[in-house]
């Protein structure tokens, strides 16, 4: 497929856009008058989306409509008349979403505008890392509700800024701006404005697109599968996924590439 042809997906879905161009997948949480809320459709449209992304796409980003929100959260009034067992499907159809963001093997940014919040920053952290606009606003309210962080907040905030500061951040549900998020290590880098933001993310995954993408896979499911294992196991895990990679047409090119002092020309195979 020609991976410059712009294929919009928008009308097959209630609560998201999908767009493609340049190989570059754009996934738009599209509920702005709802400041881009979590409901169960949202769940239901972005886990369709992404099963049936195609191999022509290389590289997710994944952002919120308007200027004003990525995503305020879960949707506060759906979950005003759930059941305990609803809330169990609710929060596991959270976390099966989020898990499929770590399982596509593609790099995946969540490009942040605006409020962040709850479900939203959940959303955000299971992306392989955050850009951010000056304007993005961070955090996990929920116990503001009565709740604690149900999409994985408290697994994935502890696992990337250290047990006592994502307390810190949940026991107040403090919000926090950019620059304390970049301070803290959530955000990778911030942009002046929503265009800026879109266009670096696309250009981090155009440069990383010029990469082997079995080599980006394999280094993705390392780094994903070794965050909770000891330095033993990790270490085996990275030793067998680089082994594995000399078995690829891409390595020998790759490495043929550099010592014939020509660009490489990867096929993913
Ligand atoms: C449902 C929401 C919403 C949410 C905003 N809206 N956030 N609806 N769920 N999480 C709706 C408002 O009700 C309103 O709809 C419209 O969006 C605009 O929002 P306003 O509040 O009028 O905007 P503003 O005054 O600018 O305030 C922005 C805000 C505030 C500070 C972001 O909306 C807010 O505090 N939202 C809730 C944030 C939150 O607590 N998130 C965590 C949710 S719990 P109407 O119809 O009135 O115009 C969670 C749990 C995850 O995420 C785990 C679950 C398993």
């Amino acid at each position: 497929m020609n991976t410059n042809v712009k294929e919009n997906n928008t009308e097959k879905y209630q609560t998201i856009r999908f767009e493609v161009e340049q190989g570059i997948g754009l996934l738009t949480i599209n509920r702005p008058d709802k400041l881009n809320a979590l409901n169960q459709q949202v769940f239901l449209d972005i886990v369709d989306c992404l099963s049936a992304i195609e191999d022509n796409v290389r590289g997710l980003i994944i952002t919120g409509e308007g200027q004003k929100a990525f995503i305020a959260g879960a949707d506060i009034k759906a979950m005003s008349t759930m059941t305990e067992s609803e809330a169990i499907a609710f929060s596991a159809l959270g976390h099966k979403t989020t898990m499929l963001f770590a399982d596509l093997p593609i790099p995946v940014i969540a490009a942040v505008n605006g409020f962040a919040l709850g479900g939203g920053f959940e959303m955000a952290m299971a992306a392989d890392f955050i850009y951010a606009s000056d304007n993005a606003v961070f955090g996990l309210p929920e116990t503001k509700l009565g709740l604690i962080p149900g999409f994985g907040g408290t697994q994935r905030l502890a696992r990337l800024i250290g047990a006592s500061k994502a307390k810190e951040l949940v026991f107040t549900g403090r919000n926090i701006n950019v620059d304390e998020a970049v301070n803290l290590g959530i955000v990778v880098q911030s942009f002046s404005s929503q265009e800026e933001l879109l266009n670096a993310a696309k250009a981090t995954l155009l440069q990383a697109m010029k990469n082997g993408q079995l080599a980006i896979a394999a280094s993705k499911k390392v780094i994903n599968e070794s965050s909770d294992v000891n330095i033993v196991e990790g270490l085996s895990l990275e030793n067998k996924a680089f082994s594995t990679l000399f078995g690829t047409k891409d390595m020998r090119e790759g490495v043929n590439a550099f010592l014939d002092k020509r660009s490489a020309n990867f096929t993913g195979k």
